[in-house]
């Protein structure tokens, strides 16, 4: 029978060695999980900087399917300040989901795996480290110090019950203990007044196919808000709605950030909503960070060839829709992912170094990091003799009339 190596399929002989070997690694994590009486010793650890209120550090994440290892986050490490919004982008597939869910300990397991690196998650002084702390104290830290607003609120919210019934079920889970009923419906009904549910008491009456999808994402956001966490994951908390109902919901998310004093992680497509959002910016391509920044720095300076792609592709007032570029080619595919740059084939400003191995990053400022050999000193005077592509101007055009938020 043909294998792999010569039509690019798998045997079904292969299938099962590639699925026993899963079941051997995954059984061997799933060990750790299913652990009892952790000792506080293997979970509990210090931030890097106490002004953070969560630390990626190295974080790899795998899911071992049947056609191989998907390496969906190989290495990411970001800070998330707290107060502060910090704002992923990058194309489908680059692992934005994929990071947020490993910081709530959702991946889809056995499959999907937290293989190394660390999360810490700073919670008012105590320190967790997200890759090691048991299921339990998990299910304490999910809404009361962490809470994700998801993408589609019809999928998360179940069709059957009531609003109110699901409301008071988040506020009695995290906070009900000696509460009346009255009490947790009081609080469930002050939660939807929060986010601007007008008729409220009538709304926790309603089910969720009787409510618009703006008032369905709001629904979602007073669940998520319900514990006050600290800090809030929004994966594309505007995607489904219209232009004006999008402006009200980051508003409103905006607001209640403030008033809570929490920290959000902003996974979004639209570079729009980061600048009008996010302190901080982080490009990830294909499983790994390329660029991160003050939102200015990635917005005015993009360096990574990358986020030059996306300044350039994005639609900016006063430019003719013909201008607008797009990047060529496709992401690698995450299960065999090349030894040298990811970005390397769809690059239009390589150089001849970029053949070598995986660039390592590179500050530019305090804040602002980038991989990409471009600016090693090495090879800069190589670097600025294409610096007059079409690519980097159309960039620059898009920057320039770009507002970013002010107090970034
Ligand atoms: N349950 C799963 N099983 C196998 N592979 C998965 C699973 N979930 C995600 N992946 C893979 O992990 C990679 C990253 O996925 P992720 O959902 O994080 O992308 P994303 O950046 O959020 O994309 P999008 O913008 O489309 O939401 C993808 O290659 C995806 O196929
Ligand atoms: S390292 Fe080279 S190939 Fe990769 S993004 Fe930079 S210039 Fe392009
Ligand atoms: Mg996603």
């Amino acid at each position: 029978m043909a294998n792999k190596k010569e039509n690019g399929y798998l045997t079904s002989k292969e299938i099962r060695a590639i699925s026993k070997e899963n079941r051997r690694i995954t059984g061997e994590m799933e060990k750790k999980w299913k652990r009892k009486n952790v000792p506080e010793s293997e979970y509990i650890t210090k931030m890097r900087d106490p002004q953070n209120a969560v630390e990626f550090d190295d974080l790899h994440s795998y899911f071992y399917t049947d056609s191989g290892v998907v390496k969906s986050v190989d290495g990411v490490s970001f800070d998330v300040p707290i107060g502060k919004t910090v704002g992923i982008v990058g194309e489908s597939g680059c692992g934005k989901s994929v990071t947020s869910l490993s910081l709530m300990q959702l991946l889809q397991r056995p499959q999907g795996q937290i293989v190394s690196g660390e999360i810490r998650l700073n919670r008012g002084g105590k320190v967790y480290n997200i890759a090691n702390t048991p299921q339990e104290i998990m299910q304490d830290l999910r809404g009361n110090a962490i809470s994700m607003i998801f993408q589609e609120p019809m999928t998360s919210l179940n069709p059957v019950f009531r609003i109110g019934d699901q409301v008071d079920e988040v506020i009695a889970l995290h906070e009900g203990k000696g509460k009346s009923k009255e009490e947790i419906r009081r609080q469930t009904i002050e939660a939807l007044e929060l986010v601007g549910i007008a008729n409220s008491e009538g709304v926790a009456k309603m089910f969720p196919h009787e409510l618009s999808g703006g008032m369905r994402q709001r629904v979602m956001i007073a669940m998520a808000l319900a514990c006050h966490p600290r800090v809030i994951i929004a994966d594309e908390p505007t995607t489904a709605l219209d232009v004006t109902i999008q402006a009200q919901i980051l508003d409103l998310l905006r607001d209640l950030k403030d008033r809570i004093n929490a920290s959000i992680m902003l996974i979004t497509h639209d570079l729009g909503v980061i600048a009008e959002m996010a302190d901080y910016v982080v490009v990830m391509y294909a499983g790994r960070v390329v660029e991160k920044g003050t939102a200015e720095e990635i917005f005015y300076h993009p360096s990574h060839p990358y986020t030059l792609g996306l300044m350039a592709s994005k639609p900016v007032v006063g430019r003719k829709v013909s201008e607008l570029y797009s990047i060529p080619g496709k992401v690698p595919n995450p299960i065999n992912m090349p030894d040298y740059c990811y970005f390397r084939d769809r690059c239009e400003l390589k150089l001849g170094c970029c053949d070598g191995e995986y660039p390592h990053e590179i500050r530019l400022s305090d804040t602002h990091v980038v991989s990409c050999y471009r600016y090693y000193e090495e090879h800069k005077d190589e670097a600025k003799m294409n610096t007059n592509s079409n690519l980097i101007k159309t960039a620059e055009i898009a920057a320039s009339r770009e507002e970013v938020k002010e107090d970034a």
